[in-house]
């Protein structure tokens, strides 16, 4: 069913909450409304309203067996919706609000679509003055995954949104591009008060580890399940953030990436084909590869600009009619581990080493 969709662009000039009154009275209502946070635009709805859930995951075509993080304006309302425990007190006083979320175990007041069935429940406390105020009208735990159709990329701009969403929710609310752009850090705490890291992001490893907490990161951040491996997130086990055509990534020098590129197409007679270049390297490229689209990452060092630009970049390519897109291979350690994790599923892990 097509249902109507308002589009509301946030004025930075004007109070914020006469702006989210409307937005807060369709979450109270069971509606779905799509804002922006701090990492990715997330498509809400009362977390403790379990019809409202399942909107989300027909919205956005999701298995319903792949939970949502209900996200929640101070880090003590977990208490109604979680058991917490002291390493969720560590985190939150020095990451929350921001861009990180922790699996607990969960409290009965969730009910069981928005944690996918599972006994915990993801929470998140975002930083983005939009969601955090629009949580706080709404008066209840604002359940989001990102607010994209399942299999394409995060959305990071209100556009992105408006691509995939429009007829599907009843909101969206344009507050700009996304600042990091890369989806939360996602931690579960264990019982013996180390935390296993699902999901790497902004909030790095060594983020957690300087505040003398152990942390275990899981084999499906930097490879894929092996068969029969359960997966400790349901996400890890869904194909996601993939082009429709091949992507590959290349762990190499430039001049080596070049040659294999050229070889690569003209073995193949590929017409039409993409790279994905660092700042540095757009130059050289361009010169070498006359019919190829150079797509720039930003520089080799920048990982806060190629975190922002990723997921664009694999949008707009995505509409293109590209064969293949080549892409560096990031280092798989601070936050080039986050782009790494998206970048090994947008490339279905074929990596190729010279
Ligand atoms: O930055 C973000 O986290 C964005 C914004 C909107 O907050 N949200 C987001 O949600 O990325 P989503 O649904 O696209 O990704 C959440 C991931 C999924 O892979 C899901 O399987 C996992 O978190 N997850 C949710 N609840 C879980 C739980 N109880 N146990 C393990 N994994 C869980
Ligand atoms: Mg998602």
């Amino acid at each position: 069913m097509r249902i109507d969709t308002k589009i509301v662009r946030i004025d930075s000039g004007m109070p914020l909450e006469a702006q989210l009154l409307d937005a807060a009275e369709i979450i109270k209502s069971g509606g779905l409304v799509a804002f922006p946070t701090e990492t990715v635009y997330g498509l809400g709805a009362d977390a403790t309203n379990s019809d409202a859930a399942m909107k989300i995951y027909a919205a956005k075509g999701r298995p319903s067996d792949n939970p949502l993080i209900i996200h929640i304006s101070t880090p003590t309302e977990a208490e109604g919706y979680a058991h917490t425990c002291e390493v969720y007190y560590r985190l939150a006083r020095e990451f929350m609000p921001g861009p990180l979320t922790v699996i607990l175990p969960a409290r009965e007041s969730v009910p069981r679509t928005t944690r996918g069935g599972l006994d915990t429940v993801a929470v998140r406390c975002p930083e983005n003055k939009i969601a955090s105020t629009l949580i706080r009208l709404s008066g209840v735990p604002i359940a989001a995954p990102s607010a994209n159709r399942s299999g394409s990329p995060s959305p990071t701009s209100a556009q992105h949104v408006i691509d995939d969403m429009t007829g599907r929710v009843d909101m969206i609310i344009d507050g700009g591009s996304c600042d990091f752009g890369l989806e939360s850090t996602i931690v579960s705490v264990n019982p013996d008060e180390s935390v296993t890291l699902l999901r790497p992001g902004k909030i790095t490893a060594a983020d957690i580890t300087a505040l003398g907490i152990e942390v275990i990161i899981a084999d499906a951040v930097k490879d894929r399940l092996r068969d029969g491996e359960i997966a400790l997130s349901p996400g890890m086990k869904y194909r996601h953030y993939a082009p429709s055509c091949e992507v590959l990534l290349l762990d190499a020098e430039k001049e080596k990436a070049a040659d294999f590129i050229l070889n690569y197409v003209k073995g193949r007679g590929i017409a039409k084909y993409a790279v994905i270049a660092y700042s540095e390297d757009v130059g050289f490229y361009t010169g070498l590869l006359t019919n190829a689209y150079i797509y720039n990452f930003g520089e080799k060092a920048d990982e806060m600009t190629q975190a922002h630009s990723l997921f664009d970049i694999l949008r707009r390519a995505d509409k293109e009619d590209f064969s293949v897109i080549f892409a560096p291979l990031p280092p798989a350690e601070g936050i080039g581990l986050a782009l790494y994790n998206r970048m090994i599923r947008a490339a279905a892990h074929k990596i190729i080493r010279l």
